[in-house]
């Protein structure tokens, strides 16, 4: 039987907005907020810090073994999902933008992938939740009854990238950070497994010129009106 789960996706490119409006749809509706992009974050900074060669499936394999990943609730509406991995906090290392890289590439290893999305099938299971990532729609939680797909002009995602890394007071470089946008844009819809892609049955937002509330708003609207 086909059953609808309780569960919000927010999917699109880095730099659109999801964490902010998926964070803001947790807090109105009671849900709770699913970073995955955190995940592969942190299996990214795992995979770099043992060294493991992203070729070297044996290796991946056994790495897997021995990972343990929590995620740690954000403190605030405005903070980021925590992550530990084996015990050791890695909350702000995975936040950079060479993290960021990382985690694109290690993304597109099928087995990463498969362990992740079962990890967060389990989160689904659990409860009523705001999915946010690439394949939450598509592939983790097909059967979600609300689904979202936002999307931005590549320049202004990396305008916005540029501001939140200074908001943190960390150096960045607009054109940097464009080519860096424009390269995982690439590699997150052209890998084999689990492309970033809307679903079909998900609503297309485009953000590039409206505000986060204005977004947040429109989701509201969206589901208050398809649950009465
Ligand atoms: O959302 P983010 O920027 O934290 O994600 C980092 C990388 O992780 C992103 O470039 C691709 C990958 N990712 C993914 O492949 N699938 C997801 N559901 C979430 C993230």
């Amino acid at each position: 039987m086909y059953e609808v789960q309780n569960i919000i996706t927010i999917d699109g490119p880095s730099g659109v907005g999801k964490s902010t409006v998926s964070r803001k749809v947790a807090a109105a509706t009671g849900f709770t907020y699913l970073d995955t992009g955190a995940m592969y974050r942190g299996v990214g900074w795992y995979f770099l810090q043992q060294g493991v060669a992203l070729e070297d499936g044996e290796a991946i394999a056994k790495k897997l073994e021995e990972l343990e990943l929590k995620l740690l609730p954000a403190a605030d509406e405005e903070s980021d999902v925590g992550v530990l991995i084996n015990g050791e906090n890695v909350s702000d290392a995975i936040r950079s933008p060479e993290m960021a890289m990382v985690a694109s590439k290690v993304s597109a290893v099928p087995l990463v992938r498969d362990i992740l999305t079962e990890i967060q099938r389990g989160y689904g299971d659990k409860g009523s939740i705001v999915a946010e990532g690439r394949d939450t729609g598509t592939v983790v939680f097909p059967r979600a009854a609300f689904k979202f797909f936002l999307d931005a002009q590549p320049e202004e995602r990396a305008k916005r990238r540029v501001m939140q890394l200074q908001a943190r007071g960390v150096e960045a470089d607009f054109k940097q950070i464009l080519m860096m946008t424009l390269e995982r844009d690439k590699n997150d819809s052209e890998r084999a497994v689990a492309p970033l892609k809307k679903a079909e049955d998900a609503v297309r937002i485009d953000t590039t010129e409206i505000t986060i509330q204005q977004v947040v708003d429109e989701i509201l609207r969206i589901i208050v009106g398809k649950k009465s």
